[in-house]
């Protein structure tokens, strides 16, 4: 019996990527979207235009947008943490960005070298910017269960950032557990309070497997309405002012996990594995 559909968001080419030390070429990039792009995903994340001096690896993002092979029906998503972000992005082609914020001030200060305060009034002009040209926005919220600088988050500073962003125009939040620290009890409770501001159907799960519990806080969070998960083939991933943060939960393990469950993906698990080959070759 289906249980109905579910989505991954696919991060790798993304969130995999930019933590690796290895100068990774945008022809290998480029060929690992073109793969991903035969999956059947509607989303896509390749690009990250931030400031190549804090990720070096990111640089070569309006490349990887201009050479892919775009297909139909697929959204190819940047990150952009300001207007400057926003301009390359746009320039670069990009059918839907992201702004990324968080729920801790320590992490907010190391990741965007903003207070949370600033970082929000910082997105007010993409987002302005962006509905002009009907442009979707993604709100990422990171830290939502604890900080590597500053310890445990309460679920209502995560609730808070979440329904800034959504009152700004993000037409999904993505929730980060950016260490792995959650365990099904904690990213519950988390969710019950983000739940009141923001409607689930508007809400992703954004969990890295440091402690191998995300396919746990997936299925905590599918028993409260979450549809949206997001994943990196392979495993890959992690944030380069995150200490300690591994990599995202598998998009191949998150899609057979899902299947199993009796929800339909949409995705090809034979071209997830290969992705993941792919992807998990290019590491340092
Ligand atoms: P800053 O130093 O405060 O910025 O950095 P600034 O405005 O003072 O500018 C400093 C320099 O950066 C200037 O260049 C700017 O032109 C340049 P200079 O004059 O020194 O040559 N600059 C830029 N260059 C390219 N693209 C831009 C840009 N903006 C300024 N957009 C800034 C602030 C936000 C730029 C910086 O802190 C930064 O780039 N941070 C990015 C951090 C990052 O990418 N982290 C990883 C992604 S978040 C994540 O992984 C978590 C997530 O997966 C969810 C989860 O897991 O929780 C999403
Ligand atoms: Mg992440």
């Amino acid at each position: 019996m289906s249980l109905g559909r579910c989505e991954i968001f696919e991060v790798g080419p993304r969130d995999g990527l930019q933590n690796e030390t290895r100068d990774i070429s945008v022809d290998d990039k480029v060929a690992l979207v073109d793969r991903l792009s035969d999956a059947g995903f509607g989303r896509i994340e390749c690009a990250s235009f931030v400031s190549p001096k804090w990720v070096p690896q990111m640089a070569g993002s309006g490349d990887v947008l201009a050479r892919i092979k775009r297909a139909d029906g697929v959204r190819y998503a940047a990150l952009t943490p300001n207007m400057r972000g926003y301009e390359d992005a746009v320039a670069a082609g990009a059918d839907e960005i992201a702004v990324f914020g968080s729920a801790s001030e320590g992490f907010s200060q190391k990741n965007i070298n903003a207070s949370i305060a600033e970082s929000l009034a910082r997105f007010e002009p993409v987002l302005a910017q962006a509905r002009h040209v009907d442009l979707p926005v993604r709100g990422y919220v990171s830290c939502v269960v604890e900080c590597p600088y500053d310890g445990p988050v309460a679920p209502s500073s995560v609730a808070e950032v979440a329904d800034r962003l959504f009152a700004m125009g993000c037409y999904e939040i993505s929730l980060g557990d950016t260490i792995g620290a959650g365990t099904p009890d904690s990213i519950a409770r988390m969710l019950l309070a983000v739940r009141d501001v923001v409607p689930v159907g508007r809400l992703a799960g954004h969990y890295h497997d440091t402690n191998g519990r995300a396919l746990g806080n997936i299925d905590a969070s599918l028993s409260l309405g979450v549809r949206v998960f997001d994943a990196a083939v392979g495993g890959l991933g992690g944030c380069p002012f995150a200490p300690g943060a591994a990599g995202n939960v598998a998009t191949e393990a998150v899609n057979a996990h899902l299947v199993q469950l009796g929800y339909e993906t949409g995705l090809d698990q034979t071209i997830l594995e290969d992705a993941a080959a792919l992807a998990q070759a290019m590491r340092g």
